[in-house]
């Protein structure tokens, strides 16, 4: 399973990647506006700052919402860096674009999906990954994780390629159970990342081993 950082901040990027287990970057524009990045020319440097942290995928997404205008972007944020993947919304011209970036080569994540039929829709118009909203689903008592498991079942019927990117995580049990159904990736906020390291048993054990090597090396 992969593992991806879900922020647009440089230094929880960093202290990810230093962890050394970061395989990418998700991004969004509410992300990007959190750490005031505004105006295309900072935006498009931003892209750029965090594309050269990592060597996975970063997914950057468009703004335009017709099928012109997200190719246009797309492009333009295509030509920042290899690692960049284009991040698409869930609508009818989304689906389209996914499809003409898809036959040029160009990566796409699909996101804003909240039904297994979307993300059956976006894989068959090639998607490279689909990010299903869990925690949002959660927020309005709907089984986020369910819609994980009912996408795995559907790709795995078919064999579609498309990478499961479990997004909208809030707490380190998305990620276990986002596991035990088999998403490709889960992208999560720095904290519930670094929760997952914690237990109190390590923490206790830890103390007494130091304890204990300490009295026979004082
Ligand atoms: O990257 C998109 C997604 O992870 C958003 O999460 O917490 O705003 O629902 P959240």
């Amino acid at each position: 399973m992969k593992f991806f950082i879900d922020t647009a901040n440089l230094d929880e990027i960093r202290q990810a990647n230093d962890m050394g287990i970061l395989d990418g970057v998700t991004t969004n524009p509410s992300l990007m506006a959190k750490e005031g990045i505004g105006g295309k020319n900072a935006i498009m440097q931003h892209y750029a700052a965090i594309a050269s942290l990592v060597d996975g995928d970063v997914s950057a997404e468009v703004i335009a919402t017709d099928y012109e205008g997200m190719i246009r972007e797309a492009h333009e944020l295509a030509e920042i860096a290899p690692n960049i993947v284009i991040k698409i919304p869930m609508i009818t011209d989304g689906l389209k674009a996914i499809r003409q970036l898809t036959s040029e080569g160009i990566k796409t994540n699909c996101t804003l999906i909240f039904s297994p039929g979307q993300a059956l829709l976006a894989a068959k118009a090639g998607a490279t990954y689909v990010s299903p909203f869990i925690g949002r689903l959660d927020d309005i008592s709907t089984d986020g994780i369910q819609l994980i498991a009912d996408i795995r079942l559907i790709f795995d019927n078919y064999g579609f390629p498309t990478q499961i990117l479990a997004a909208s995580i809030r707490h380190p049990m998305h990620i276990i159970e986002s596991a035990r159904i088999g998403a490709d990736v889960v992208t999560t906020p720095l904290k519930p990342l670094l929760a997952l390291v914690r237990h109190p048993l390590t923490d206790k054990g830890l103390e007494k081993f130091l304890a204990d090597y300490r009295k026979h090396n004082p």
